[in-house]
């Protein structure tokens, strides 16, 4: 469920008209449902309210610091990956006690920042890590608390390229020898091993890999117990999928029914780190037509909205929903399959300004004709829109709206040209 609605044909975020947010702030432009948001997040800690979680919203999804700080002032701790997402979570307020860090090349430096801050779990992918972090902890007078993260060996799930519990992956700890390594470092002064970390995949949309990589996690605590590891917490990660298409996604209930019976089982804290679920049906991308043309016997909208804004197309081959903001009257508002023949539509490529032929936000897709200074929406832009954005082709980042009933806010402004060139050095 979202918050994005079509009143008398026009489209609106909650009570909010986005054709006047597109007058206000220009275009492309990232608008956000604060309700949606909230609704998202309300669902997950619901869901698994039997176990109290830690809900680490995943900043990497969508990192801008107002909408993380809305996400830890309702009670989420973050999941972070690099020393900029950690600079970012405690910017937003968030508390030392409740992040946790993963990521294969942590830097002694990263470390450092983390222990300095008492984070509260760092999700260790190597042994060279796991030793880099007890010289730095040592070298501080502390002990870290890591949870090991396991590459669980399940089958393919998601895509190539976003699957990461699959046997050949750069993630997690090789399961099958992951009790060796932990034996090393049982009764270490600098390191206590207190927890398990898996990250399945994302966006996965099926309960089933979480019922096998819990059944798999269960085996490991109770081995890592007997070496003498507390094992306090368990931690399965992201990946809970959303509607892109129309309702192919699960309730976080779902994945709460797999889950739940096995953490109670290992008397486990559970921590989660859910991010797209949260933030990415809460967002849409807001884009006007240029220029449209025919060539080579196809038809091409030029949008003002490229891969530099959202390169989930262009990388994943994903599909996000798209319609007019404003769809004339003889079309449906929305249509109730996005993929369907829509009599009266017209088949086209929906593509932005970059000069790369693999620039598209959708292929072969039948949209309303449209004309020069149409909006269009792009659905599902939440999560990974913003915050995998570049400024390719001297592209400036697009600006970012957050609703909230009859109110908006910019959260981040549109970039400038002088941005663009702020960094460099003259020489
Ligand atoms: N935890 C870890 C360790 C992760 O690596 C990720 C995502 C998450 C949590 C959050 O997963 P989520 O709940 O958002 O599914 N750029 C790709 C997705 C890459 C996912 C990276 N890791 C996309 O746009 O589909």
């Amino acid at each position: 469920m979202d918050h994005f609605s079509y009143k008398n044909r026009v489209l609106h975020c909650e009570e909010i008209p986005v054709a006047a947010l597109a007058e206000k702030h220009g275009t492309p432009l990232f608008v956000y449902s604060r309700a949606t948001l909230l609704h998202h997040l309300r669902q997950i800690q619901q869901a698994f309210i039997e176990v109290e979680p830690l809900i680490c919203f995943s900043i990497k999804t969508n990192g801008n610091l107002h909408l993380v700080r809305f996400m830890v002032e309702h009670g989420a701790g973050c999941d972070v990956t690099s020393g900029g997402e950690l600079y970012r979570a405690l910017k937003a307020g968030c508390n030392g006690g409740k992040i946790v860090f993963a990521g294969v090349g942590k830097t002694d430096a990263e470390i450092r920042t983390a222990l300095e801050n008492d984070i509260l779990l760092f999700n260790v992918e190597s042994e060279g890590e796991l030793m880099a972090i007890a010289e730095v902890a040592k070298a501080m007078g502390k002990a870290a608390n890591v949870a090991l993260r396991v590459n669980p060996d399940l089958p393919p799930k998601t895509h190539i390229k976003t699957d990461t519990s699959v046997k050949g992956v750069k993630f997690g700890l090789d399961i099958d020898t992951v009790q060796e390594f932990a034996l090393k470092v049982a009764g270490h002064p600098h390191v206590k091993v207190v927890g398990l970390h898996m990250h399945l995949g994302s966006p996965i949309l099926s309960a089933e890999p979480y019922r096998q990589g819990v059944e798999k996690a269960l085996i490991l605590i109770d081995k890592l117990r007997g070496q003498g590891h507390r094992m306090d917490s368990l931690n399965m990660g992201g990946g809970f999928g959303i509607h892109y298409r129309k309702q192919e996604a699960l309730p976080a209930s779902a994945f709460a029914e797999v889950i739940v019976p096995g953490v109670k089982k290992a008397g486990c804290k559970l921590i989660l780190e859910p991010g797209r679920f949260i933030v990415g049906n809460a967002g849409v991308l807001v884009s006007r037509v240029i220029y449209t043309k025919d060539s080579g016997g196809k038809h091409f909208v030029i949008q003002d909205a490229a891969m530099n804004d959202l390169i989930r197309p262009t990388l994943y081959d994903s599909f996000h929903r798209i319609w007019p903001v404003a769809p004339a009257a003889t079309m449906p508002a929305p249509p109730a399959d996005y993929e369907a023949d829509i009599p009266g539509t017209v088949k086209c490529d929906v593509v932005g300004p970059v000069c790369e032929s693999g620039d598209f936000l959708a292929k072969n897709r039948a949209l309303p004709p449209l004309k020069r200074g149409d909006l269009l929406a792009t659905f599902s832009a939440g999560a990974y829109g913003m915050a995998m954005s570049s400024n390719y082709n001297g592209r400036v980042r697009a600006a970012e709206v957050m609703v909230d009933g009859s109110d908006a806010k910019l959260i981040r402004r549109r970039e400038t040209y002088e941005d663009l060139v702020r960094p460099e050095v003259e020489v």
